[in-house]
């Protein structure tokens, strides 16, 4: 029988007596969605799973996506996985050794944001490299009336070239993936399809609000993001190999920590379950 143990104040659980290499049956996906919905971020410790054991625990929260938005960060022979690691691989430096490293939501600069992802811990930093996770529900929840009105209005500009460290990937993928991912406006805060509970949308890789100029929307961008990760509002998890951490990705932002030496290996697995279509791009 699967248990759910809270992880912290504002979100997160920990669910025990589930084996990855095993398929879901229907109660326990139920139940795994429902406490997904109610925690946001779910953890399964002492996996030992294998691509397919990801890929199928994955797929029974919904389609995958193949990654065409970053299509350098592809798993070999797995596109429904990305390899985010400090090592090089397909004998290549890594293009995802750096990634997730500002608060952000995953895909948020597309017009498929993902719902959910799916992280798997191969090989965790030998000291560090926690990731943060914050609740976008409560951070809307927790809002005065009046600014609530004001952001309930607002559409927010994500631009993928804001992603911390983009830069420093090759120059011809970086040219690549920013034409592949135009800037684009979603709804500053979204409806969760699931549990019909309103979340900040906003991040670090929001440039500006639709129709706003950048000078009036920045104070209102830094506001948001520090009011949504002030720590009541955070989960921070420490790595351990075998862990899977499932995050929604419509009511939680996160990031990736670099308190950790970049030399080592810190090797991960992402799944990213696909989400409605939303947003238009701007000009
Ligand atoms: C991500 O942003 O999806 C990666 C998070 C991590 O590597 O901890």
């Amino acid at each position: 029988m699967i248990k759910a143990k809270p992880l912290s104040y504002a979100l997160g659980a920990e669910l025990t007596s589930i084996d990855m290499r095993e398929a879901l049956g229907e109660q326990d996906i139920q139940l795994i969605q429902e406490t997904w919905h109610d925690q946001h971020v779910i953890v399964l410790r002492n996996q030992d799973a294998n691509p397919e054991d990801i890929l199928r625990f994955a797929r029974s929260f919904g389609s995958l996506d193949n990654h065409e938005a970053t299509p350098f960060y592809r798993m070999e022979g797995y596109p429904h996985l990305m390899e985010i690691t400090t090592q090089p691989f397909n004998g290549r430096p890594s293009e995802t050794r750096n990634v997730g490293r500002n608060w952000h939501s995953d895909y948020s600069y597309t017009g498929r944001p993902a719902a959910a992802s799916v992280l798997y811990c191969v090989k965790p930093a030998p000291i560090g490299g926690d990731t943060m996770f914050c609740n976008m529900v409560r951070a809307y929840e927790t809002l005065t009336d009046k600014m609530r009105r004001i952001v309930d209005d607002l559409y927010s500009v994500y631009d993928i070239s804001l992603t911390k460290g983009f830069y420093e990937r090759d120059a011809s993928e970086v040219a690549e993936t920013k034409r592949l991912n135009p800037p684009i406006a979603h709804p500053s805060v979204r409806v969760h399809p699931g549990s019909g509970k309103k979340a900040l949308y906003v991040s670090e890789r929001v440039s500006h609000f639709h129709g706003m100029t950048s000078e009036e929307s920045r104070p209102i961008i830094d506001f948001l993001c520090s009011h949504a990760t002030k720590h009541e509002n955070v989960y921070r998890h420490q790595w351990r190999a075998g862990d899977l951490v499932c995050w929604d990705n419509r009511t939680t932002m996160h990031v990736a920590l670099t308190d950790f030496d970049q030399s080592e290996v810190r090797h991960m697995l992402r799944a990213t379950i696909i989400g409605e279509e939303s947003g238009f791009l701007v000009g």
